[in-house]
C-alpha cells in the first residue's frame, strides 16, 4: 500500500515535471555544431510531453542536422533549465573559435539570443529581466569588438520576420552599430543594447487587441497604444538602479528632433542620445521587416524616406551613422 502510495506521488510528480513548460527552453538548431559533443541533453516535445532526443555525450551528425533544419523543424528543440549553463557555455566555446566562420557565429550568437527574448520579455521582474540581458548584450558587444565583420553579418540576419522579440533584438544590434561607430565606450554600448532591447517594455501594458491590430488604429486606440512609452518609464522607474540611460530611450524613443513627438514634445539635444538612437533604429527596423500585412522596404529606400520624407524627426548626425553601420552590411 505504501509503496503504491509513493508510485503514484512519483508518478504525479513525474507528470508535471514533463508538463511543465517553463522549466524547457526552446533552442534553435542552427545554434548546434555538427558533430560537436553536447554538454547538455536535447529534448523534443512530443504531445505535451518533453521527451529525450539527443543525450549529453553525443553528438549530431552533420546530414541529420541538416535534414531537421531544411524540414524547418529546428523550432522544436529544448534543453532543461538546469542545463541551461552548459548550453550557454556551449555557445561561448563556439564563439571563442576559430574553425566557425564569422557568418556561423553571428548566427549562432542571434538565434541563442532570440530564444531567451521570449522570456526575458515576459518575465513578470522587469529588474530580473534586465539582469538577465546583461551577459546577452556583452556577447554581442565583446563579438562585434574582436570581429571586424560581425555587424554586417548580425545585420544580415535581420528583419525577417516582426515579432516584438525579434524586433527588440534587432533594433539593440542596429543601435550597438550605430552607437560602435559613433564612438561610444565598450560600458556605454552594454546599457545602450540594453537600452535598446527593453524600448517597447511598455508595450506588455497595451491590450494585444490594439498591439495587433492589422488595420489602422482608431483615434482612441491610438492614444493609448501612445501610452506604451510612459507605461515603460514607469515600470523601469520602479528600480532605481536603472540608468537614466536606459529609462529615457524607452520614455523619448518617440520623441522627434524638431519637438512634434510623444510624450514630453522634447526638441534636439534635450532627447537622451541613446532615445534618438532608438528613434532611428526602431523606425530603420520597422520599415525593413516583414510584416504580415507590408512588403518590406529595402534598406537604402528606408534610409532615404527617413532623411527625405520623415527628415526633422531624426538627429541629423546619428543618422548619418546608421549609413555608416549600413555600408559594413555591404562590405560584408
Ligand atoms: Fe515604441
Ligand atoms: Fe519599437
Amino acid at each position: 500500500m505504501k509503496l503504491k502510495l509513493i508510485t503514484s506521488i512519483v508518478f504525479i510528480w513525474h507528470h508535471f515535471y514533463i508538463m511543465d513548460k517553463s522549466l524547457f527552453l526552446k533552442i534553435k538548431l542552427s545554434t548546434i555544431q555538427p558533430s560537436k559533443i553536447l554538454t547538455f541533453n536535447v529534448y523534443v516535445l512530443i504531445n505535451g510531453h518533453f521527451t529525450l532526443y539527443l543525450k549529453l555525450g553525443d553528438a549530431f551528425d552533420p546530414i541529420k542536422l541538416q535534414t531537421l533544419m531544411s524540414r524547418s523543424q529546428n523550432d522544436f528543440f529544448y534543453v532543461h533549465h538546469t542545463e541551461w549553463k552548459n548550453y550557454k557555455e556551449y555557445i561561448q566555446e563556439v564563439l571563442r573559435s576559430t574553425t566557425a566562420s564569422p557568418l556561423e557565429k553571428a548566427t549562432i550568437l542571434r538565434e541563442s539570443s532570440v530564444a531567451l527574448m521570449e522570456e526575458l520579455y515576459e518575465h513578470p521582474d522587469v529588474n530580473v529581466a534586465l539582469n538577465n540581458s546583461r551577459p546577452i548584450i556583452s556577447d554581442f558587444v565583446s563579438f562585434i569588438k574582436h570581429e571586424p565583420e560581425a555587424m554586417g553579418h548580425l545585420i544580415s540576419l535581420s528583419g525577417h520576420d516582426f515579432y516584438t522579440y525579434n524586433h527588440s533584438l534587432d533594433v539593440a544590434i542596429y543601435s550597438l552599430g550605430l552607437g560602435q561607430i559613433i564612438g561610444f565606450s565598450e560600458k556605454e554600448l552594454e546599457e545602450l543594447g540594453i537600452a535598446a532591447l527593453f524600448h517597447d517594455i511598455g508595450k506588455r501594458n497595451v491590450s494585444l487587441d490594439i498591439l495587433c491590430k492589422k488595420g489602422n488604429l482608431s483615434p482612441e486606440e491610438w492614444t493609448i497604444m501612445q501610452q506604451h512609452t510612459t507605461y515603460g518609464f514607469a515600470i523601469l522607474n520602479q528600480n532605481p538602479t536603472i540608468s537614466d540611460g536606459i529609462k529615457n530611450a524607452c520614455f523619448e524613443h518617440h520623441e522627434s528632433f524638431l519637438g512634434n513627438g510623444y510624450p514630453q514634445q522634447l526638441t534636439g539635444q534635450e532627447i537622451h542620445p541613446f532615445a534618438r538612437i532608438v528613434a532611428i533604429t526602431d523606425t530603420y527596423d520597422a520599415m525593413t521587416t516583414q510584416r504580415s500585412y507590408n512588403v518590406p522596404l529595402k534598406p537604402y529606400d528606408a534610409l532615404r524616406i527617413m532623411k527625405e520624407q520623415l527628415s526633422g524627426r531624426y538627429d541629423p548626425q546619428m543618422l548619418k551613422a546608421l549609413y555608416g553601420v549600413l555600408f559594413q552590411l555591404k562590405a560584408a
